[in-house]
């Protein structure tokens, strides 16, 4: 089994089987990671490997439609087109309003309470 992480979901933690399908393993287990098409089209299931990118497969040629180089050596993948073999930690934009954007800076209001 592997651990995957949902930082932007207040650190919450599911186990998974080997190879699992990043994006099936957040629907199943409620991680959070945007999604549309599920497919690889769309690009809305980008996120963040922070910790363990050697625990993910190859890039496949449809996350090159939507990520730069740049993108994939910052840990960038598509969620939908990821299989994980190892524990990982996964952040992600978020757009809706619930939960934590990663290296965002601090709320102003808040920092100087
Ligand atoms: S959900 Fe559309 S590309 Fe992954």
């Amino acid at each position: 089994m592997v651990q995957i992480t949902f930082i932007s979901n207040g650190g919450m933690v599911a186990t998974a089987p080997e190879n699992s399908n990043l994006l099936r393993v957040s629907l199943k287990e409620k991680g959070g990671i945007p999604f549309k098409c599920g497919g690889g089209l769309c690009g809305t299931c980008k996120c963040r490997i922070e910790e363990g990118l050697e625990h993910t497969d190859a890039i496949k040629p449809k996350e090159r439609k939507h990520l730069r180089p740049e993108d994939f050596e910052a840990g960038y993948r598509m969620a939908c087109q990821t299989f994980v073999n190892g524990d990982i930690k996964v952040s992600w934009v978020v757009q809706n309003g619930k939960g934590i954007v990663v290296g965002a800076p601090a709320d102003p209001v808040q920092a100087a309470t």
